[in-house]
């Protein structure tokens, strides 16, 4: 995969590139390039943005300077190349990146991100040269460098060769293997601390009824997740955040 980041802080990526899966992607021959917007900017003073129209705060990323990173890297016109390329904006608008995307993306030869910064980008530029736009979900980030370590990481370990274990991608949260639901629990030595045991069924050596009880807990914590969504949806403020199974309420509460 030949992995483009287009930002205004490729430094950023200096200490992400020296991850392990990261490096190993690299050894494998898939690239992670950072792209910055204002070596090619047209504007005077290496200027990349601008107040935006109609009022309000903050600064928009101005549509022709990133039409010329796009031209200058890919030597063609943006509108054409979102059409051969995934070409994708990092917005907490966007949609929301899971595990079903991440495997769509890492099937892709090329990916190129773009990470606005201040409030943004100038709507243009998503209209006319991105493919997607993708959020981490529902907060806002100062700029999409993390949300683009986001994808590249979530979207690199998942290439064949760059984690330590083949099938550590396999069976994993929200993975098909899963059934999408999250990861079992996971237990090791000690099998016991201040009392804390581990589940016997872990112990005990029989292969199948291992594989059946982890299913079971991941069905389990699967309906629980879909509880405790649905609480919120009801506007139920009073939900326990997810993962904390919610406990009988103590006498004279
Ligand atoms: Cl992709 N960008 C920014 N700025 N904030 C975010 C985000 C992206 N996803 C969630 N929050």
């Amino acid at each position: 995969m030949q992995l483009d980041v287009f930002t205004l802080f490729p430094q950023w990526f200096d200490w992400f590139r020296t991850q392990r899966h990261v490096e190993n992607a690299q050894r494998l021959g898939h690239t992670v390039d950072c792209v910055n917007y204002r070596d090619t900017t047209p504007l005077s003073g290496g200027q990349v943005d601008d107040t935006p129209f109609g009022g309000g705060a903050g600064m928009v990323l101005r549509v022709d300077v990133v039409e010329a990173a796009l031209r200058a890297r890919y030597d063609c016109d943006p509108v054409e190349l979102r059409q051969r390329r995934r070409v994708i904006v990092l917005t907490p608008g966007g949609r929301q990146l899971d595990d079903p995307l991440v495997d769509e993306l890492a099937a892709e030869p090329a990916l190129t991100l773009l990470c606005g910064r201040y409030e943004g980008f100038d709507e243009r530029i998503v209209e006319h040269f991105a493919s997607d736009a993708l959020s981490i979900g529902r907060y806002v980030l100062a700029g999409g460098e993390l949300a683009a370590m986001v994808v590249a990481d979530a979207v690199l370990r998942k290439l064949p060769g760059t984690l330590g274990h083949v099938d550590s991608a396999h069976e994993e949260s929200f993975s098909a293997a899963l059934e999408g639901a999250p990861e079992y629990p996971h237990y090791t030595r000690p099998a016991e601390h201040r009392g804390w045991r581990v589940p016997e069924i872990l112990l005990s050596g029989h292969h199948q009824r291992v594989r059946d009880w982890r299913m079971e807990q991941s069905r389990a914590r699967a309906a629980a997740a879909a509880a405790d969504a649905a609480n919120r949806s009801a506007g139920d403020l009073e939900a326990a955040p997810p993962g904390v199974t919610p406990e009988a309420p103590e006498e004279g509460r």
